[in-house]
């Protein structure tokens, strides 16, 4: 094989850029040959290419080597459970499900795949960020020592109530499970948990429909702790007009602060803790060094994402975006709107099955009747970095 034959699931706003970069041909060893989608409307966008009705009637057929599946959140787990066994390849768009249960159904449809050569990634598309690298290689390498505190305010996933309202699943328990930690964060809580790991315990407070009519969390702030006593504040909101996205990292040998496409890192000579200790100084503080690194750009982004899976494929290149890791971010979210609904702190981990009868218990509970979609402007049109927070 030297190319691989690519099957759109869902080529709505985020499937239909997928189809037009492959189309473009920005994916070198890629082809767009099969797409699937329920809304007829959808599949007039691409006339050239096989069309199904229904993801998993793509699924029955045998022309294409590779699925990405580019749905609303629920179908990522049956979909995606089908595909694998089946035996494609499979790329899923984030959050890979909407509950940590859901994802241990993929995790365990992936561990029992039938060809092992089966390559399973997430698009995690803001790994390709080198700002990111560059400060998981400082904060996993050693640089800044260990991390003592994280600030991350992403609040710059700004949504207005026309986008609530231009999709039937969009912020509702049924349709999304979730809301801004469950459809725009996941980038940032998949990033966090790939820089700094899980952290043990998780109290949040996650306000639903603070600024839209939704029925889903809009804001949130939580708080994270780690067994060596690191603690972080993750703020985030699709509600705040100028928005902010600001990591801010305190670790014993500095200080690392993250916004505007700008790292500014500040080094101390004499790790804090050892300063403190050591000093005979009342009020000195240690001797530091300050260095300001940009760069070009935020990377590859998607189509990053879509090469390297290729590349998996094709040349068994280690995977960016491994689909098996995006159970994290999904926890760390769970956990999240879990604190806030029973206003406790969460140990971690979380247990799967009783946010599962929770989430249960919201979408039965909803009282939300949602107006019918409204039309989105088409996604050919559609500024799709806008909505990529780049
Ligand atoms: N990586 C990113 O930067 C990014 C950006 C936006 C959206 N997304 C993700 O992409 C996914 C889709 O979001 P969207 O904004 O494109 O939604 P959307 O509503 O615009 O598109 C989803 C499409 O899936 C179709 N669909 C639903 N169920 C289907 C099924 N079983 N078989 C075939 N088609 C089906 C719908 O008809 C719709 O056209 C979500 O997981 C979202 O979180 C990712």
């Amino acid at each position: 094989m030297d190319k691989v034959r690519f099957g759109i699931i869902g080529v709505g706003n985020m499937g239909h850029g997928h189809a037009k970069w492959l189309l473009e041909g920005k994916v070198a060893r890629g082809e767009l040959v099969a797409i699937a989608d329920r809304n007829p409307e959808k599949l007039k966008a691409f006339p050239h290419i096989k069309s199904y009705a229904d993801g998993k009637q793509l699924l029955r057929n045998r022309d294409v080597d590779a699925v990405l599946v580019a749905t609303p959140h629920y179908d990522h787990t049956t979909l995606g459970v089908a595909a694998l066994q089946r035996g494609f390849h499979v790329l899923l768009e984030k959050p890979i499900s909407v509950h940590k249960a859901d994802c241990e159904k993929l995790l365990a449809a992936y561990a029992q795949r039938p060809k092992p050569t089966q390559v399973f990634s997430a698009m995690f598309n803001q790994r390709t960020d080198p700002f990111y690298q560059k400060i998981r290689e400082l904060v996993r390498g050693g640089e800044l020592g260990e991390v003592r505190r994280i600030n991350w305010i992403i609040s710059n996933w700004f949504r207005s109530e026309a986008y609530y309202a231009s999709g039937g699943w969009r912020a509702t328990w049924a349709g999304e499970g979730g809301g801004v930690l469950l459809n725009q964060c996941p980038h940032n809580i998949d990033l966090y948990q790939w820089i700094f790991g899980m952290p043990a315990r998780v109290r949040a407070f996650c306000s639903l429909g603070r600024y839209h009519k939704i029925e889903v969390e809009d804001d949130v702030t939580a708080y994270f702790e780690y067994p060596n006593g690191t603690t972080a504040v993750f703020i985030t909101s699709t509600g705040e007009a100028p928005g902010t996205n600001r990591l801010e990292i305190t670790a014993e040998n500095g200080k690392l602060v993250y916004e505007k496409n700008q790292i500014v890192l500040t080094k101390n000579e004499i790790p804090m803790t050892e300063f403190s200790r050591t000093t005979t100084q009342s009020f000195a503080t240690p001797k530091n060094e300050t260095t300001t690194l940009t760069l070009p750009d935020n990377g590859s982004q998607h189509v990053g994402i879509l090469n390297n899976f290729v590349e998996a494929i094709l040349d068994g290149k280690p995977l960016l975006a491994p689909a098996v890791e995006g159970i994290h971010s999904v926890e760390l979210a769970n956990a999240m709107l879990f604190s806030s609904l029973k206003q406790k702190t969460i140990e971690m981990p979380l247990d799967a099955k009783a946010y599962a009868r929770t989430l249960k218990g919201l979408i039965k509970n909803s009282k939300l009747v949602k107006p019918a979609a409204q039309a989105t402007a088409p996604a050919a049109t559609t500024d799709l970095s806008k909505s990529f927070n780049l």
